[in-house]
């Protein structure tokens, strides 16, 4: 972990946290040690080295608990068992103290809004068995008569009947998963139960997973159709006892613990009202930048398409009215987003555009999160079929418009679907150019991507000129310099489809971030900037403007300076 280091300024709190980079391990897709197709535990240990030398602080692992995996693993049967796919308690105890013995740390994923309807709890729930009768969010009615219209994340209607209780169950997500009842005092005490093991078991935090559902409001009242999103949604997303909740959990995250929470539907204000709150979130994940290339239905053709002005104004956003008076969780991409190059930057200029994107993520003030293969600037699949897909989102959402005739057939969304699919991030780590990418000695449980002759971690490591080295190099600026973690922000010229460029300045001492984040040269010239005396500390092209204002950047030129 970084050192604290001393500094003259007051106005930031320092923190170990801020000061880490975080890379996120999907073990489904990671790192295969026994050649069943399935990444595992014993692979991820396998791999601490390699992200050693990336030089990141922390790993947060997807969860590894025991679960049917009808959504891989965020459908939790035990939270204090390891899915056997994945290897046993040893063997998670071996990763976290080879994480400890160099000093990395290790998060995990609390999946807590919901449980699999595998859980014991809900077994006995369904059974109506003493204090789990109230486990969950039932109501009582007609099997063909559900309590109101809200409908699921993952498609279709949000409740499913229950032949054994027969009565309606709630679920946020696809019907395996169904949620908790927070309002249930018992609930919140076995939740704290959980969160309490793992701390037991020498963890450093969470990423708390879906955190804005918890809440449902009393009496379930019917959703909007009219709402953008799905019906209910606003019903479910921020419901009213949600702050009284993270207060209650953050009674037992134990001070200097990191917790990250993923915030769908928040955009600055709430991230910052939830982070400031107190004791519960240091940072929340929140998507509003990354809805800039969304198109607002599935048959659209529009999917892909943004623009940097507003890419640049919502981040810009973020760190003005997040980061600064708050914190922030910086990222482009994790196991449910595509893959970031293919997304923001140009596949057939992927390694400078994937430095581009990296020095522009690396040098913002909040928490950089990596998500695995980005340091390799891993790209998108292609799916061609329903059948190609595993992703419940997909599946669900893509099911439920064929047979509700919103769409006739899957070529009506195929764009959609390639582009949005969470399959892409979930293709296995490509290692090498050997059978599999050097993932599995197996056959992978979902098909690696076919550039993985080209794209691996082997060719990265041994070519200087890479993403991942420039990855690595960024990641040291960064430990080695304040600036880039506390420093303000400024932008410089807002309204540029070409540069993203802003300053950073901690105390007097100053750091100028220009990136041409275009397939096409540019010369840069804000107005009313100068900077004199300046250093370049890091570029991803050789001989780079020593002189930014008024140079030329050539396509996908980044360049850190110190001014
Ligand atoms: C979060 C996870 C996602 C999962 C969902 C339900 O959004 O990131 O992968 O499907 O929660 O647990």
């Amino acid at each position: 972990m970084t050192q604290q280091r001393q500094t003259q300024n007051s106005r930031i709190d320092r923190e170990w946290w801020k000061e880490a980079v975080v890379y996120q391990v999907y073990p489904r897709s990671f790192n295969d040690s026994d050649g069943d197709g399935i990444g595992d535990i014993p692979g991820i240990t396998e791999r601490v080295d390699y992200l050693d030398d990336l030089g990141v602080d922390v790993v947060w692992l997807s969860p590894v608990y025991d679960s049917p995996n009808h959504d891989n693993g965020y459908d939790i049967r035990d939270y204090r068992a390891i899915n056997e796919e994945f290897g046993d308690m040893a063997d998670w105890e071996r990763l976290r103290d080879e994480l400890h013995d160099r000093d990395m740390k290790l998060i995990m994923d609390l999946v807590v809004n919901h449980t699999s309807n595998e859980h014991e709890w809900f077994q006995r729930s369904r059974r109506e068995e003493g204090e789990y009768a109230d486990y969950y969010h039932w109501v009582e009615g007609e099997p063909d008569e559900p309590p109101n219209d809200w409908e699921s994340l993952f498609g279709g209607s949000a409740w499913s009947w229950d032949d054994e209780r027969e009565a309606w169950y709630l679920h946020v997500f696809n019907e395996n998963q169904p949620d908790l009842n927070w309002r249930n005092p018992d609930v919140r005490e076995a939740v704290k139960g959980v969160v309490t093991w793992w701390v037991e078991q020498g963890i450093d935090g969470f990423r708390m997973d879906a955190i804005s559902h918890l809440s449902k409001p009393e009496g379930y009242p019917a959703g909007d159709p009219d709402e953008p999103g799905p019906s209910g949604s606003e019903h479910y997303t921020f419901g009213p006892r949600l702050g009284e909740y993270l207060d209650e959990l953050g009674t037992v995250v134990p001070d200097g613990a990191m917790s990250a929470g993923e915030m769908g539907g928040a955009d600055a204000d709430d991230a910052r009202e939830f982070v400031q709150r107190g004791d519960c979130l240091d940072m929340v994940f929140h998507f509003d930048h990354l809805d800039v290339d969304q198109a607002d239905d599935w048959t659209d053709d529009n999917w892909g398409e943004w623009s940097l002005p507003e890419f640049e104004e919502l981040m810009t956003r973020n760190q003005r009215e997040v980061a600064e008076p708050a914190w922030d969780a910086l990222f482009l991409g994790n196991h449910d987003h595509p893959r970031i190059v293919s997304r923001f930057g140009d596949e057939s200029e992927r390694r400078r555009s994937a430095t581009c994107i990296a020095t522009f993520l690396l040098t913002m003030r909040g928490t950089p999160y990596l998500y695995q293969g980005q340091e390799l600037g891993m790209t998108n699949a292609e799916f061609d079929d329903l059948s190609e897909i595993d992703d419940a989102m997909t599946v669900g959402l893509v099911e439920d418009m064929l047979e509700s005739g919103t769409v006739d057939s899957f070529d009506d969304v195929r764009e959609a679907v390639n582009y949005r699919s969470r399959d892409h991030a979930r293709t296995p780590m490509q290692w090498a150019d050997d059978e599999a990418a050097g993932f599995s000695e197996g056959d992978p449980w979902l098909p690696v991507n076919d550039n993985y002759d080209e794209i691996n971690a082997a060719e990265a490591r041994a070519d200087d000129e890479s993403v991942f080295h420039h990855y690595r190099r960024l990641i040291d600026l960064r430990e080695d310099d304040p600036v880039f973690v506390y420093g303000d922000y400024d932008t410089l010229v807002a309204d540029d489809e070409q540069f993203y460029a802003f300053t950073r300045e901690l105390d007097g001492e100053r750091r100028l971030v220009v990136c041409n984040w275009s397939d096409e040269p540019a010369t840069f010239a804000p107005a009313d900037f100068t900077a004199d005396d300046t250093e370049v500390l890091l570029a991803n092209y050789d001989d780079a403007p020593t002189d930014p204002v008024g140079a030329t950047f050539r396509p996908f030129e980044a360049v850190v300076y110190a001014y």
